[in-house]
Formats: structure tokens, sequence, C-alpha cells
């Protein structure tokens, strides 16, 4: 039996389509970027986007091309990218962002209509659909990460269109995993059950007020360091893991080592959990999206198809950083900001810049991802510490030769 290969079941049953299993959704990643894309291909993705995701496309060889993105939910807007651009990219990335779902549909008519695979990255959205379908079975590949739900601390899977793809597949990962090591086990199946206890216990502050001291986060800033120099000399060996790996593993040392039977079992135990999880974040949702804070993207979405399990609801705010340090004082770690958007924080040697990055911009500085597990604690926060609700420029409007109304417009979600 392949490795792994019951979890994989597990997951095919979810989504209905044949699922690789990895120990963590960047190697899910990497593997479909390998397998659809030719080294030195473009790739269109959204700048507002885990840095992790970047590395990954670096170390299979492609070259990230950063495209606009809707204001409302920082995904692609695939009707705001050039023609240009459109006829020169390989292949599309999505990103599903917090779970909120890409314009799969069209972002789909479009890979067809110039023959490009599109890669789904559905690690946040594992509860997510679009017109009943889910999301991770639009393209020709899609990552899923455990890790994002139910607390397990690894797994991916990338999930295929058919039981070849699905076998050629393994063997490739088989040929990426490394031996499988004790500690990672043991830090896998422990730091859940840590986690939990720090919650429960209502150590959040003084925990990571402290780990934050010692230096133990891996990130100084909401982005990881770049280390030019370094990432520009791994460019020599690219496509390969190897060379990227001091960025591609951040937050996850563990990316590619061949779990013991210990943990898979463990994440068979809290994969049978997804459902009451997905149940309890649509409960949150519910709430968040009835706050002030709520973006109209998800006041829409959850009035006319009942709130999404989304990983994280994206909270539109003013002051959003001074938000997030203030957030720990209520036990609240906000995690998963992508603030600068790639092209800014990479630049132009490492991405391809996005031709109108003001959406991006706009949308990576005023968006607080809230867990919607900690739906009620995060709502006080924000009413204790009047947080004002953040609306985005309204685009400037070219005057219409017939003007048949005189009210002005009226901004969106105010
Ligand atoms: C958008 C996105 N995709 C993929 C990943 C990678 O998931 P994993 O940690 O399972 O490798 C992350 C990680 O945070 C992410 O935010």
């Amino acid at each position: 039996m392949p490795y792994g290969s019951r979890l994989a079941a597990m997951m095919t049953r979810r989504i209905g389509r044949e699922c690789v299993y990895t120990p963590s959704a960047r190697l899910a990643l990497y593997l479909a970027l390998r397998r659809w894309c030719l080294p030195g291909g473009r790739v269109l993705m959204s700048p507002v986007n885990d840095d992790v995701i970047l590395f990954v496309v670096l170390a299979a060889g492609l070259r990230p091309v950063q495209a606009p993105v809707s204001q409302w939910d920082g995904n692609i807007d695939p009707a705001a990218v050039p023609e240009t651009t459109w006829r020169n990219v390989d292949a599309v990335l999505t990103t599903n962002l917090y779970g909120m779902p890409d314009r799969v549909v069209e972002l789909r008519r479009r890979c067809d209509e110039l023959g490009i695979p599109l890669i789904e990255d559905a690690a946040h959205a594992i509860g997510t659909h679009v017109d009943g379908q889910p999301i991770g079975t639009f393209g020709q590949a899609a990552a899923f990460s455990l890790s994002k739900h139910v607390a397990g601390m690894a797994c991916g899977f990338l999930a295929v269109e058919d039981v070849r793809t699905r076998r050629e597949l393994e063997l490739l990962r088989d040929d990426l995993l490394t031996p499988r090591r004790l500690r990672h086990d043991l830090t896998t199946t422990l730091r859940p059950l840590a986690r939990s206890a720090v919650r429960s216990l209502h150590l959040v502050r003084p925990v990571w007020r402290t780990m934050q001291r010692l230096g133990l986060l891996e990130r100084d800033d909401f982005r990881m360091a770049l280390h030019a120099p370094r990432l520009a000399g791994s460019a020599r060996h690219a496509p390969s893991l190897a060379a990227y790996e001091p960025w591609v593993r951040v937050d996850l040392h563990g990316f590619r080592s061949r779990h013991g039977a210990l943990v898979r079992g463990q994440l068979e135990l809290r994969m049978a959990l997804l459902d009451g999880d997905l149940a309890r974040r649509r409960a949150g949702v519910s709430l968040l999206a009835g706050t002030t804070w709520a973006t109209p993207a998800l006041r829409e979405r959850t009035a006319h198809d009942g709130s999404p399990g989304l990983f994280r609801v994206p909270l539109l705010v003013h002051d959003r950083n001074a938000l997030v340090t203030r957030l720990v004082d209520h036990g609240v770690v906000a995690g998963y900001v992508y603030d600068p958007p790639l092209d800014d924080y990479a630049g132009a040697e490492f991405v391809e810049p996005s031709p109108d990055p003001s959406a991006a911009r706009w949308f990576a500085a005023h968006t607080l991802p809230a867990d919607p597990l900690l739906a009620r604690r995060i709502s006080d926060a924000l009413t204790k510490e009047l947080a004002t609700p953040a609306h985005p420029p309204i685009p400037a409007r070219t005057p219409e030769p017939d003007t048949t109304t005189t009210t002005p417009p009226t901004p969106l979600g105010q």
C-alpha cells in the first residue's frame, strides 16, 4: 500500500478526487508545480499570500507573476489581469485566501482557453464550495492542509484527476521525503496538545511574549527575512527543494519528513473531527459576518449561501498593526497576516510585480484575520478596543456621457 494511503482515502471520500498524502500542503504544491510546469515557466498568483508559497514557486524553478487582486478578498481579479499577462503565463495558482473562494469558474475557463494548468491552493479552503462544488476540484491539482484545520500540526494532500496521475505523484513524493525523525514526530504530536493547554490555561499572552523575547518565532515581522543575496544564489540550483529549504521550512520544519504510524494514527483521528470543526467555524463566521468589520463580500456570501466554514475571517480595520499587538492582551494571537504584498516584499529581482498593486496593498494593510473559533472573544475585544472598520477607497469613476442620475454613488460597505 502506498505511504499514507488510509489518510488519502479519507480525503478522497470527502472531495471525490484521487489524493496523495503529503506531510504538508507546501510539499503538495511543490509536487504539483514540478509535475505541471517546466522550469523557467511563469506562474500567475496573488501577492496577498504566505511568503512560504512564494519560495515554493521559486524552488520549483518558476517565476512568480503577481496578479491584480480584488480589494474585497485579496484573491486574483481575473478581469483586471492584462491580456498581455494572460498570454505570457504558463500556469495559474489560486489562493482561496482565508477560505474565501477564488473566481475559479472564470480562472478555469481562461486556463482552458490558453491551454495552461490551474493549480488550486486549497490550504485555507477545505470547507469551501462554489456552486455546490468543493474548492480543490476545479483545477488539474489542488493542495490541502490539515494543519490549518483540526489543529493537526502537519499533513497535506494533493488532489488530482485520475489514478495514473496519483501514482506518478506518489513516486515523485517518495523521492522528496526525508527519513522519519522521532523528534519531528513528537513535535507534530505534542504541539497541538501544548497549544490547547496554553489556551485553556489562559497563558496565551505570557507564552507568546516569552517566545518573542527568546527569538523563538521565525518571523520578527509579518514576513520572514528575505536574505536576498542567499536567495539569488539558490536560483542557480533551481528547481531544488533542498536549495530553498531555509525559506520553505519556516513554521513547519518537518514539512517533508516521513511521518511514522504515531503521527498518521493521530491525524486519522483528527480528520474524523473535521466536520465538527467546520460546523463550529460556520457558527463563528456567522457571528463575525454580522459585525461592522466584516467585508461586504463575506456578508453577501453568508446571506446567499449561509456561512462558509472559513479558516480565518478577513475583518477590515484601521490601525491593524496596533490592534494585532493589543489583541494579545485579550488572549488572541492573530497570525496569517500577509503584509506587505509579495511584490513589495521580494522586489522585481524575485517576482514580476503586479501592474496594479493598489488593491493588494490596501487589503494587506487593513485585514485582520480572525479565527472563527474565537469569534466571540475577538468581537468583544475589538469592541473594547474601539476598532474602526476600514472601507476600501472607491476607484475614481470615469464620467459617463449620459448622466441620468444625480445621486452620488454610495461607497460599498458603508
Ligand atoms: C495560503 C497557504 N497555502 C499553503 C500553506 C502551506 O500549508 P502547510 O503549512 O500545510 O505546508 C500555507 C501555510 O500557512 C498557506 O497560508
